[in-house]
């Protein structure tokens, strides 16, 4: 495995390898879920790109970039042991200059749901993304859902500036209780990491009512309700119901083929975020 820290080192590798080349981009602080993009790529791809780096446009000004973990050393010793061709892992004056104009933004995905809350941070995903793509030149790139309107927000990026770049998505790794894993996880005490399992549990509840309920308000108002009541010092950004192509808020369960659930909160001050997506039975036919 190399492991590579600038672009130039990236293309002198690039230009050398044909056939396949997967990509997996993190910020690092490797988990499980990490992992099972890793070896996604690994198995369909005779090469794999991961990089490791965090993006600071895409934090907020008063969001976590500074104490964010970072954990280069054991993260390469995972990735290796896996069997990764590359780790790319540049500081940031390699991938920024305080002379940068360039800015990207996407019109409404970056201002739905999470970007409401989090401005300007799409867009710095979109942007340092591009910039991945170019330099990596995947033939495919590996996106957990986990984040799901990133993923739907990538797939507009590469459809849109045409990168020739295939987008396979990677189902939520959890714990053990449901918890999706996830880096900002460790900044939890033991008594916060039992009052995350609500985001996982919310979602879970939803789906119990369903049939019963087919209007997104009530099914909406009854997850609300037993968020505040079993995990009361759990704080609720947003709860939503969408279709999972537009992201754009359903009020009926068969107004979309593919309804989802997505859901921010707050513990102890970590914002957290889940989503899933919600079964409907087929309709009963008329006797
Ligand atoms: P990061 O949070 O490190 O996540 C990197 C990739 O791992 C993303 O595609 C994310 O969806 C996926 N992932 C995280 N937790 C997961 C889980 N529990 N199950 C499945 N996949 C999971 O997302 C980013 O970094 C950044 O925004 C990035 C795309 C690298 C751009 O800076």
């Amino acid at each position: 495995m190399e492991l590579l820290t600038t672009r130039a080192e990236l293309r002198a590798w690039r230009n050398k390898v044909h056939g396949s080349v997967g990509f997996v981009p993190t910020m690092g602080a490797l988990h499980e879920g990490h992992l099972a993009l890793a070896r996604q790529s690994l198995k369909d791809n005779p090469w794999t790109v991961v990089s490791i780096f965090v993006n600071p446009r895409q934090f907020g000004p008063n969001e976590d970039y500074e104490r964010y973990p970072r954990t280069l050393e054991s993260d390469v010793r995972l990735l290796e042991s896996l069997g990764v061709s590359v780790v790319f892992a540049p500081p940031v004056e390699e991938m920024y200059s305080p002379e940068d104009e360039v800015v990207l933004s996407l019109t409404r995905l970056s201002r739905l749901w999470c970007g409401g809350y989090r401005l300007g941070h799409f867009d710095g995903v979109a942007l340092v993304l591009t910039k991945l793509f170019h330099l990596v030149a995947p033939t495919t790139a590996y996106f957990g859902e986990k984040d799901f309107q990133q993923v739907r927000l990538v797939e507009k990026l590469v459809e849109e500036l045409f990168f020739p770049i295939r987008i396979v998505r990677v189902p939520t790794v959890r714990e053990p209780d449901g918890l999706a894993m996830s880096s900002r996880n460790a900044y939890l005490s033991p008594r916060g990491r039992a009052q995350a399992v609500a985001l996982y549990k919310t979602l879970e509840y939803i789906q119990t009512l369903v049939p019963q309920y087919m209007l997104t308000e009530d099914l909406l108002r009854e997850g609300r309700q037993y968020l505040e009541t079993r995990f009361p010092e759990v704080k609720l950004e947003y709860l939503a119901i969408v279709d999972e192509y537009s992201l754009e808020r359903i009020e009926h369960l068969r107004q979309s083929a593919a309804p989802r659930i997505l859901i921010a909160a707050y513990v102890e001050g970590v914002r957290l975020i889940d989503n899933m997506p919600l079964r409907v039975p087929e309709e009963e036919e008329a006797v």
